[in-house]
């Protein structure tokens, strides 16, 4: 049986095509989206995010801050902001280990943040450490997204190491314009599946009954 399963998972694996290729494909895909365009894909899900009642709920948020295309939710961080929910970034720590860790920011949200080690912006030092206990729900960006909540990054496996670090009460929910889900990504066994995935179009859950 065990024999049966690894020839099955090795021919599906061999019909995939490899993450390098997907994400460099999708990433020359998502440089290439008109600024107009992509304004109105990141208002529209800034609206969609808004209307769903785990984030109208949440009172503590991970979030990102946008680099390489990715889908820019800062309008969402603002309007959040005023509502007085705490906004999280995370902050890399060690390049050569590939950690991050969660920095809560004080409002305005702007004002204590500035470009970090990878060119990304990121709380700045003085920032408080967050207990990850708290996060309600963390927006996660990717390269690429499929429909089992499977997430293809840009490759550091950062998000990988760190994900597993949340509780099981955080909603993580994939961020992406709808190009960006396919049918099926190659997976390994560190790749974490997530909970949800909101793109212009759609947001999914896994589980709709518990959030
Ligand atoms: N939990 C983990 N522990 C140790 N190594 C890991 C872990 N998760 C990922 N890695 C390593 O990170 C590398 C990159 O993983 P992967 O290709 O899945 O990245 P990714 O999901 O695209 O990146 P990211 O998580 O930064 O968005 C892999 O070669 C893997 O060995
Ligand atoms: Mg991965």
């Amino acid at each position: 049986m065990g024999k049966l399963v690894d020839s099955v998972e090795k021919e599906v694996s061999a019909m995939l095509p490899d993450k390098l290729a997907l994400r460099q494909a999708m990433l020359v895909r998502r440089s290439s989206l008109p600024a107009p365009e992509r304004a109105e894909k990141n208002a529209l899900l800034v609206r969609r995010l808004l209307d769903t009642a785990w984030l109208r709920a949440a009172k503590v948020l991970m979030a990102y801050l946008p680099t390489r295309g990715e889908v820019d939710l800062t309008e969402l961080y603002d309007v959040l902001g005023r509502r007085g929910v705490t906004l999280v970034f995370p902050r890399v720590t060690s390049r050569r280990f590939r950690r991050m860790e969660l920095m809560a920011v004080a409002a305005p949200w702007r004002q204590h943040v500035a470009e970090g080690s990878l060119g990304i912006l990121e709380p700045v030092e003085g920032a408080k450490l967050c207990n990850k206990e708290i996060i309600n729900v963390a927006l996660i960006p990717g390269v690429a997204f499929d429909r089992a909540f499977y997430r293809l990054g840009f490759g550091g496996g950062y998000y990988d190491r760190f994900l597993p670090e949340l509780p099981s009460s955080t909603l993580l929910c994939g961020i992406a314009y709808s190009f960006q889900v396919v049918p099926c990504l190659p997976t390994d066994p560190h790749d974490v599946p997530l909970h949800a995935l909101c793109t212009e179009e759609e947001c999914l859950l896994a589980r709709p009954a518990v959030y």
